[in-house]
């Protein structure tokens, strides 16, 4: 094993040293293939279910499922992936463009394959600020008929799905940075009640799915993540049904919060679940082999820390694969965030996942 690790340095430097000198204008972007390509043999799902999580999962969205079989193969194995969530197909813009019509036909297909795959199913999002249908967000509604559009919401979509749903992210991005309520058309014509109402609609619909309230930069301490505790016991406290707390965990390279695992076992003595969410890891491109270095020591930490705390049920990847990550459009000059490269290969940031189901 040793000698043979040698030898394919070796052989790396020399392929290095070649590509160098031969194409010296290409620069630090295209070294070698070996360098960068994943070395486990383990399957990532296995692996977690074997730390005693649920699953490893990937977000994933229908144009991929039905443009890319090598794509859908590779999501389809289920020792590599034991989980899907919709990106889109499930948020109010998809399923109540206008009010009352509901389309549920890009769901259907992603929980049909997850169900045809053996695959946990978690369901995202019903209350959230963002890819919301201007008919609700511009529409003026008083706060009786917003309550009562946005009750019809979560109970017509979580009780299409009843049964179906491991967990649902009911309530999505409720804080500012801060650690105040978000300004959304719900908070400002509901007031704060307005999750409460979303969190008991969501019970009413399906009474076995988990509920969650998702967020990001609450990952590490801080006020967002303190607001969180607060919210969450708060609503413990008042008997309004809430069993999850989804770290989203889009992080940037080389700053993973040194707090996660403590903010999670913040969380957790809640007496509730957390769930990483939607994992990706960003870097400056281009990438460099110290870059996915960093990376596979990143994805490590995130993994160990939800491995090492009982109550986090498992990881979700925000696309496992960099050829459709929703990075590259949002964050000018970012990219490679996740664990499978452009031509849907395993990067060294499997191996890292690998290393923190196993810790
Ligand atoms: C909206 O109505 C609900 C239910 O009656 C109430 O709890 C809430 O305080 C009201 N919000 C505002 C802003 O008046």
């Amino acid at each position: 094993m040793k000698s043979f690790v040698v030898q394919s340095t070796f052989v790396s430097l020399l392929a290095w040293i070649t590509l160098t000198v031969a194409l010296p204008q290409v620069g630090s972007g295209t070294v070698t293939a070996k360098a960068r390509a994943a070395t486990s043999t383990a399957r990532s799902n296995t692996v977690a279910q074997a730390a005693g999580k649920l699953y490893f999962g990937s977000a994933t969205d229908n144009p991929f499922l039905n443009e890319d079989a090598t794509y859908k193969a590779i999501l389809s194995d289920n020792t590599l992936f034991g989980q899907l969530s919709p990106e889109n197909a499930m948020k109010w813009d998809a399923t109540e463009p206008e009010q009352g019509v509901f389309t549920f036909t890009n769901g259907d297909a992603i929980v049909a394959l997850a169900q045809a795959n053996g695959q946990i199913m978690r369901g995202h999002n019903t209350v959230w600020g963002s890819q919301l249908p201007s008919w609700v967000s511009d529409s003026g509604f008083d706060n009786a008929t917003l309550i009562s559009v946005m009750q019809n919401h979560v109970s017509t979509v979580i009780g299409h799905y009843k049964g179906q749903i491991d967990g649902w992210d009911v309530v999505n991005e409720p804080f500012n940075d801060d650690g105040t309520l978000a300004s959304n058309v719900f908070f400002e014509t509901i007031g704060p009640t307005y999750i409460d109402l979303a969190l008991q609609a969501a019970r009413a619909a399906d009474p076995n799915a988990k509920l969650y309230i998702n967020d990001f930069n609450i990952e590490g301490e801080g006020a967002k993540a303190t607001a969180m505790v607060n919210l969450v016991s708060d609503l413990k406290s008042r008997g309004i049904p809430i069993d999850g707390i989804g770290l989203e965990s889009h992080f940037i390279l080389g700053e993973i919060p040194t707090t996660l695992q403590a903010q999670m076992e913040a969380f957790t003595a809640l007496g509730v679940e957390v769930a990483v969410t939607e994992l990706d890891i960003r870097m400056t491109l281009p990438e460099t082999d110290a870059l996915l270095a960093q990376q596979q020591t990143d994805y490590q930490t995130v993994v160990s820390a939800c491995t090492a705390v009982a109550d986090c049920v498992g990881v979700t990847v925000w696309e496992y694969t960099d050829k459709y990550s929703w990075v590259p459009s949002t964050f000018a000059g970012q990219g490679d965030a996740d664990p499978w490269d452009e031509n849907l290969e395993m990067k060294p940031a499997y191996d890292g996942i690998i290393a923190g189901f196993s810790s």
